[in-house]
């Protein structure tokens, strides 16, 4: 199984369009060993030529232009992109959609919440579904990723309920947990049968259940929630007024951080994906980015490849 970090950074990317901290106006500098990353997406192959994305970023353009695996390789129309799932209607996460369109079929798996979400905006009737078949994502549910033709493409994917919630652009204030529902935000399990590997990516998570830890145990990578270092580091910095957690997010450091939190579980590699721009992890001879290693955690980078 293949797998290529296409863009490693939260919603906002890094550095964020309109953010002047420390961090945005190092990557906008070229400081040397602060890489600037856009969002949050991950593409994974069983074979190196069929190729999903796990979820469709804004910057998907920029990111299939960077990346040779992912350009036409057969005839005047054709991509390798043979379907994209979603782990929720996060912006940063369907936005990408939209670049999707130009009749090129592919399979869209996601829950039937966010099927929802995106049947309720007739703006994704830009992928007309005679050529991007919808497909469903149950709860718990193994899946065999299909491509376009119907023949299986040797992924295996359960999708995974996890801490979260709805979102940002569907909460509703008046209601409990801003009206989120289970399906809302999952994390995935993609196994390759025949390579024999397993990697989880969850780019969003709010809490690690003692449950879901032990489910990760044993897997060839975990692509994890690295969204903030500390809870309130956005309101220390001035950048914003919410909390990591109040965003869906469970922060890196502290005791019941995502670092101390899955130090227990065996899994062969552990990497950060969906960093947020002020998550001091991004800049190399940080303390925060020292400790993460020391603790085992790689940092993802656009353009990282994976071989399981
Ligand atoms: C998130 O990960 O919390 C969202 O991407 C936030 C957003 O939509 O801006
Ligand atoms: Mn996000
Ligand atoms: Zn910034």
């Amino acid at each position: 199984m293949k797998i290529i970090i296409l863009g490693s950074a939260a919603g906002g990317g890094f550095p964020q369009w309109n953010c002047a901290c420390r961090m945005c106006a190092a990557a906008r500098a070229g400081t040397p060993g602060v890489l600037p990353r856009t969002q949050s997406s991950v593409a994974v192959s069983a074979d190196g030529i069929h190729w999903f994305l796990l979820n469709a970023s804004p910057d998907v353009g920029q990111q299939l232009a960077q990346t040779p695996a992912l350009h036409p390789a057969g005839g005047v129309r054709h991509s390798p992109v043979a379907g994209v799932v979603l782990t929720n209607a996060d912006v940063d996460h369907i936005a990408g959609l939209l670049s999707l369109r130009e009749r090129h079929a592919f399979s869209l798996y996601a829950t039937a919440r966010v099927h929802q979400v995106l049947a309720a905006n007739p703006i994704f009737a830009v992928l007309n579904p005679e050529v991007v078949a919808r497909r469903p994502l149950v709860l718990e549910e193994e899946a065999e990723l299909m491509l376009p033709g119907g023949e299986p493409a040797g992924l295996i994917v359960t999708a995974v309920a996890v801490p979260g919630k709805v979102a940002l652009w569907l909460e509703d204030a008046a209601r409990a947990d801003f009206g989120s529902v289970a399906g809302d935000s999952i994390g995935l399990r993609i196994a390759d049968p025949a390579g024999g590997s397993t990697f989880w990516y969850l780019p969003g998570c709010a809490a690690m259940p003692a449950g879901l830890a032990a489910r990760l145990d044993g897997a060839d990578l975990l692509l994890f929630d690295g969204t903030t270092w500390r809870d309130d580091e956005m309101l220390r910095g001035g950048t914003g007024a919410k909390t990591g957690r109040r965003m869906g997010h469970m922060s890196m450091a502290g005791e019941d951080g995502s670092i101390a939190v899955l130090a227990g579980v065996n899994v062969a590699r552990r990497i950060f994906i969906h960093i947020n721009n002020t998550n001091p992890v991004l800049l190399p001879r940080s303390a925060e980015r020292v400790a993460a290693a020391a603790a085992g955690w790689e940092i993802a980078w656009d353009g990282m490849e994976i071989d399981l």
